[in-house]
């Protein structure tokens, strides 16, 4: 008689384990937060930003302005004719591949990690051009 009890009493506690054993789903669902943040700009519903390669322009105004429009850290003036002749006898394969693999204090693809290499020489053609 003994031994039946012990042995309902197992069966019982292991069925009562996996009942109340959640599954991952149901715990994935539990913890998930309240709401979701986002900073602004950042809202996934925000429809995806125009394709197509950006112009130098608008590289240029975007990633290099920092160092370029300004001189800082010794970076070479946007149409600075003077300062870019020197690197522009480099050739431009040479200038390019400075400004995607970056050189010295030019940081590579002066920071805009997504901008295709036809967008960097766009905005190298961009500075150049006097
Ligand atoms: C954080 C500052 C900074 C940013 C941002 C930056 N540059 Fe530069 N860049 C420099 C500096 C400093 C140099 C000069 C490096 C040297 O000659 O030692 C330079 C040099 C260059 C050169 C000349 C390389 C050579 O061989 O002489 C090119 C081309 C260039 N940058 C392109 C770009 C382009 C294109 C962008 C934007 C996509 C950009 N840079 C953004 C700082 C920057």
């Amino acid at each position: 008689m003994r031994k039946i009890l012990v042995t309902l009493l197992t069966v019982l506690s292991i069925a009562s384990v996996q009942a109340t054993e959640p599954t991952k789903s149901a715990v994935e669902q539990r913890i998930q937060p309240v709401g979701d943040v986002y900073l602004a700009g950042a809202e996934p519903e925000k429809p995806a930003e125009p394709a197509g390669p950006k112009s130098g322009e608008q590289v240029y105004q975007q990633a290099c302005f920092a160092c370029h429009g300004t001189g800082a850290l010794g970076a070479p003036k946007n149409g600075d004719a003077a300062a870019w002749a020197p690197r522009m006898a480099q050739g431009i394969d040479v200038l390019l591949k400075h400004a995607i693999n970056g050189f010295n204090a030019m940081p590579p693809k002066g920071t805009c990690m997504a901008c295709s290499s036809d967008e960097i020489k766009a905005a190298i053609d961009f500075m150049t051009k006097s």
